[in-house]
């Protein structure tokens, strides 16, 4: 059976924890969207992803239904793991089998049957995009720190598994370079969904859906809004990048002249 081209998902409202019905019509994603997902803890915003990692369909605590194209997705799309084409990346992703990074990837790639010998090393390459501990091809998987693994996985998600859909649950960490991924992730058209605590990162997306009491209590759409501070929160977010470097690297840091 030909795969299904997925063109739209559809998120549509559930309920918050006191019962009350939420107050949007429908959420629609598409290609290439780029979407944050903020509120404070406990407000719902890991529940919010995972309905859509397990296209709900009134049967989760929030009584969501994802759509897939407008409709109910099939059967096998939600059951068979290969034909999944969502990717879910959160803190605690571990890899528990005690592979190298070359075979755990090899694997992979064979399972998905790609015909390219080079793919194992273009995964790598992209995930040292994203990662400042570099990442190598005879490293165990279970030795690589969380921010390397993340890293991998991310890169993995976009060249081996190509899911449509990526769905980040707080997966910024010191280690990551978050611009690269978000522009990596857009230069592949993929359709992101992350939960953040990051400014930065919540300013790089185009919508934020906001999330309190466990509902979604707002969808903002900033437009060009924020460009100016996006800027400056570009700039204050390198600063502390590289204090955190020096930091790290065991520095002193009386030269430096804070930028504030
Ligand atoms: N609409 C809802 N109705 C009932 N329970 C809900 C609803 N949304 C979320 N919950 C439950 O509330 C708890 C907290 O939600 P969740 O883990 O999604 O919060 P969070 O925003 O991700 O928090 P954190 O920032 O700490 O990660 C979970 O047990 C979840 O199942
Ligand atoms: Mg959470």
């Amino acid at each position: 059976m030909k795969p299904l081209t997925i063109t739209t998902i559809t998120v549509l409202p559930g309920k918050a924890r006191d019962g009350s019905r939420e107050a949007f019509g429908e959420i629609t994603i598409h290609a290439g969207d780029m979407i944050s997902i903020v509120g404070p803890t406990g407000s719902g915003k890991t529940a919010f992803i995972n309905d859509i990692e397990v296209f709900a369909c009134n049967d989760t605590v929030t009584g969501r239904t994802i759509l897939v194209n407008g409709e109910v997705p099939p059967d096998e799309m939600v059951r068979d793991p290969a034909k999944k084409p969502i990717a879910l990346i959160t803190q605690n992703t571990k890899c528990l089998a005690d592979l190298t990074v070359q075979a755990f990837l090899e694997m992979h790639v064979k399972a998905r049957r790609i015909p390219d010998e080079n793919r194992t090393a273009e995964t790598i390459a992209l995930a040292n995009e994203f990662t400042g501990e570099k990442i190598r091809g005879e490293m165990r998987m279970t030795s690589l720190s969380g921010g390397q693994t993340r890293s991998l996985l991310i890169a993995d998600a976009v060249a081996v598994s190509s899911a449509p859909i990526i769905l980040l649950d707080e997966v910024e960490s010191g280690g990551i370079f978050k611009e690269n991924v978000i522009a990596s992730l857009k230069k592949n058209n993929k359709a992101v969904l992350f939960v953040t605590h990051d400014p930065l990162l919540a300013l790089l997306s185009d919508r934020r859906i906001v999330m309190r009491n466990g509902a979604v209590e707002s969808i903002l759409e900033p437009g060009g809004r924020e460009k100016r501070i996006l800027a400056r929160i570009s700039e204050l977010d390198g600063f502390l990048s590289r204090m955190r470097e020096k930091i790290r690297a065991g520095e002193l840091l009386d030269g430096e002249v804070p930028i504030l």
